[in-house]
């Protein structure tokens, strides 16, 4: 069977887009932002994003289209030791385990979209509709339900295939989403007592920083990215050897930093002015939205109505095409490396996600009581695999390329066999960032986390 492939250079860069930006740009970002620090902490974000992660982004580019292979085909193709296996089995296993929780978090856009088309901010005055989040999350059936309904929603686009599925559907949402998020932070912005956010944003109180802002600063930029977890390795697989893996990486990237900037323009100003605390934690964005489009519905009641539709739709697109990477993955090993059939994988898949998805969902609520190392079973979830996890997959990714491929090999896949001369001038530059620079910076930060 000849495999699908992304069938043109904007699908490609769309489908990483649509990969990257998600829930961890729009939701996830403004309140690690809220949590770590501020402008201190997108200080860091910003570095971590270019010196670590854009070389871990060519690195997975590099081992899915040499090898041309889901995650664990393509580790064994360059290494059949034993170790390196265990790296394959993870990086199926970890994004299912971070699908789970995220479709949680796609499940609470589901039903906000939903309050959103009944106009429900509309008639809410702006400190009630703050309310709307907790009464949400802390029930039963309803986060249940949606969340149920999220992962049947990316299932079905799974179930198109990779270049009908995944491909179109980012094309035509990505762009619909910027333009939302824009205006939303104009909005934003124009707020009385939004200056204080502001100002959150964009100075830096140096004092903040710890080794826990690098560590969770690192482990912010993988996740927004989708590094570390065979998410890039599997869908370069899916890339066509003409394109330049180095146009791809640069765009995803940069792509992926302005949405997650401009997310924290549309959520940090109405924080300060809703009087929200900005460490409000994983509630953040759905607390401080109702706020924003029952304030803008006082005066411009029918565009904040249309607005409030269209942008928790767009969230909802942008979270599926993030939730379809992550199931991808998974999928992709059980057709390929198993033999199963596409439509057998994606119930497989569905069915481990929605079983780990309830606990997360209900830990909101009926299970807020149970405790690991006092986080939640949703944060000890989300802390596991983005600062523990992710950043293993990222220095084993790093070192893969760097220390077990060939430099020739490598050289051939990111400089399109010497012919892309801008790529063959920067060449050793992201060669020894691969080879040095990333082990050695993941492995400190790494081992900070435990010791701060
Ligand atoms: N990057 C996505 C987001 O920002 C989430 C995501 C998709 C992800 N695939 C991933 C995170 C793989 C870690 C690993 O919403």
């Amino acid at each position: 069977m000849k495999k699908e492939h992304f069938t043109s250079r904007t699908a490609v860069i769309l489908a990483f887009a649509g990969s990257a930006i998600g829930l961890g740009n729009l939701w996830r970002f403004p309140y690690m932002v809220g949590e770590y620090g501020g402008a201190a902490f997108i200080l860091t974000y910003i570095v971590a994003c270019f010196v670590l992660s854009i070389p871990v982004f060519l690195a997975e580019a590099v081992i899915g289209r040499s090898t041309g292979k889901n995650a664990v085909g393509a580790i064994k193709e360059i290494t059949d030791k034993p170790f390196w296996k265990i790296f394959g089995y993870l990086s199926i296993l970890t994004p299912l385990i971070i699908c789970s929780y995220y479709s949680v978090v796609g499940g609470w856009s589901l039903d906000f979209l939903a309050r959103s088309a009944v106009f429900q901010f509309n008639r809410t005055d702006p400190v009630a509709a703050e309310g709307i989040f907790g009464t949400l999350i802390s029930g039963t059936w309803a986060p249940l339900l949606c969340h149920f309904l999220f992962l049947t929603l990316a299932c079905l686009v799974l179930s198109l295939g990779v270049k009908d599925g995944i491909g179109k559907f980012s094309k035509t949402c990505m762009p619909i989403l910027f333009i939302m998020v824009v205006a939303i932070a104009a909005f934003s912005i124009s707020l009385p007592g939004s200056h204080a956010g502001i100002d959150y944003l964009l100075r830096p109180d140096f004092s903040k920083i710890s080794a826990k802002t690098f560590a969770y600063a690192l482990g912010q930029a993988f996740y927004s990215l989708s590094l570390g977890m065979g998410i890039n390795i599997t869908y370069s697989s899916y890339i066509e050897k003409k394109e330049k893996l180095s146009v791809t990486a640069a765009g995803t990237a940069i792509a992926d930093l302005v949405f997650a900037l401009i997310a924290g323009f549309a959520i940090m100003p109405a924080v300060f002015a809703a009087g929200i605390q900005p460490s409000a934690g994983p509630g953040l964005l759905f607390q401080t939205l109702p706020y924003i489009f029952s304030s803008a519905s006082e005066t411009v009641p029918i565009i904040a109505s249309i607005v409030s539709i269209l942008f928790f739709l767009s969230i909802l697109i942008a979270a599926l095409t993030s939730a379809i990477s992550l199931l991808e993955v998974g999928i992709a090993w059980l057709v390929e490396e198993k033999g199963w059939s596409r439509k057998k994988a994606i119930a497989a898949v569905f069915s481990f996600c929605w079983l780990i998805g309830i606990f997360c969902s209900l830990s909101f609520g009926d299970l807020s009581g149970l405790k690991i190392f006092g986080n939640t079973i949703f944060e000890a979830l989300d802390k596991f695999c983005s600062n523990f996890l992710l950043i293993i997959g990222g220095f084993l990714t790093a070192v893969l390329v760097g220390w077990k491929m060939d430099k020739e090999k490598v050289f051939n896949e990111l400089t399109q066999n010497g012919e892309d001369k801008k790529a063959v001038r920067i060449f050793n530059l992201v060669y020894y960032a691969i080879k040095y620079v990333a082990p050695i910076a993941i492995g400190i930060i790494f081992l900070t986390n435990f010791i701060a």
